[in-house]
């Protein structure tokens, strides 16, 4: 894969540098509920200072605001970044999708993100696979350099693209099978073993599109509602009460991709393998959280909210290889496309 030419390489003493980072993270009650995507954007931001930049201004989107709304404003964001970097070289910028200029790629608007600095770094991997103003048109105002985090993802997620050590287990669930099925056609297809969790397996159940085996759970936690407190028990697929639904793979199934992924040597993993937000359905996500991070000589990847949010949940995200901060972004990467906010900068 081909690697935008890194931050390392900028000449940023005495310069006003324009960073876009992905700072979109969840915020409640006016604070920041999860800072990962913040703390993931800060080596960039202290290169940048420990090379004598004179400026670092960092603009991001929070949400998906059409045009002003104070609930979007970046306040509580510039809060932590400042806890953070205690610099007052360092400043956020509003919402770039306060100004409706941003996801249409205008170029008047970056112009104005553009004026008055001297280079623009991308660390916004979450965000690259838009075409946007602050991630695209800006990059063709400015000298354009690839920050750190940036960098990490694509040479992470890249590895998953080429020669893996094998066997390769692909892990796969969650709700939004429309969005993965293209991963898993680039992936999948390259994988020695796919396992297949969570609502999608009910979808590939009833019709595989895939042009290759997957394996289903063969046995589930049937609820009688879809309802965090539902009557529920543990069932063999073919056993399921008619109107039960499964919310999370039975005992067995859990064994059984427990045992592949013990093997394996390469592991991507993405997407919950039930409605692992109510407790009593989480126990398979947990257990293939657990199966990942218990392997420990293999090269383990993990992307999407979910899947990540299971693994911090059970304080696990230091034990595997790389965690992915790109939603869609991670999704369109393994799908073979090429990432505007990527192609953008010079190699
Ligand atoms: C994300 O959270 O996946 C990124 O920040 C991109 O956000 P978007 O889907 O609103 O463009």
């Amino acid at each position: 894969m081909r690697l935008p030419r890194s931050v390392r390489d900028a000449d940023v003493a005495g310069k006003v540098v324009l960073v876009r980072a992905d700072l979109n993270v969840p915020l409640d009650g006016g604070k920041v509920a999860d800072d990962t995507r913040i703390r993931a954007s800060l080596p960039t931001l202290r290169l940048l200072l420990d090379r004598d930049a004179e400026e670092v201004r960092v603009c991001s989107h929070l949400g998906r605001p059409k045009g002003y709304d104070e609930d979007y404003a970046m306040a509580p964001v510039a809060a932590r970044v400042a806890e953070l970097v205690a610099d007052d070289r360092v400043r956020v910028l509003e919402n770039t999708r306060f100004n409706p200029g941003e996801t249409k790629n205008d170029e008047a608007f970056a112009r104005e993100l553009a004026d008055g600095c001297d280079l623009y770094v991308d660390d916004a991997f979450g965000s690259a696979h838009r075409a946007h103003s602050s991630t695209e048109a800006v990059a063709r105002l400015l000298p354009a350099y690839a920050g750190l985090l940036l960098l990490d993802e694509l040479e992470h997620l890249g590895r998953l693209l080429g020669d893996v050590e094998r066997p390769f287990v692909l892990i796969s669930g969650g709700s939004k099978v429309d969005d993965k099925l293209g991963v898993l056609q680039n992936l999948g297809g390259r994988a020695d073993t796919v396992l297949i969790g969570g609502k999608m397996a009910e979808q590939l159940r009833v019709e595989n599109p895939l042009d290759f085996e997957v394996e289903l759970p063969s046995d589930v936690v049937g609820a009688a509602e879809f309802a965090a407190d539902a009557e529920f028990g543990v069932y063999a697929v073919e056993d399921l009460p008619d109107g039960w639904l499964g919310l999370d793979i039975g005992p067995e199934t859990r064994n059984r991709f427990a045992a592949k992924l013990a093997d394996a040597r390469t592991i991507f993993w993405n997407g919950p393998m039930g409605v692992f937000e109510w407790p009593r359905f989480a126990a398979g996500t947990a257990a293939v959280a657990q199966a990942v991070a218990a392997n420990r000589q293999a090269f383990s990847v993990v992307g999407g909210a979910d899947s990540v949010r299971a693994l911090n949940e059970a304080e696990l995200a230091d034990q595997v290889s790389w965690v992915s901060t790109g939603g869609g972004a991670s999704l369109e990467l393994l799908e073979g496309k090429e990432l505007p906010g990527v192609a953008v900068i010079p190699s």
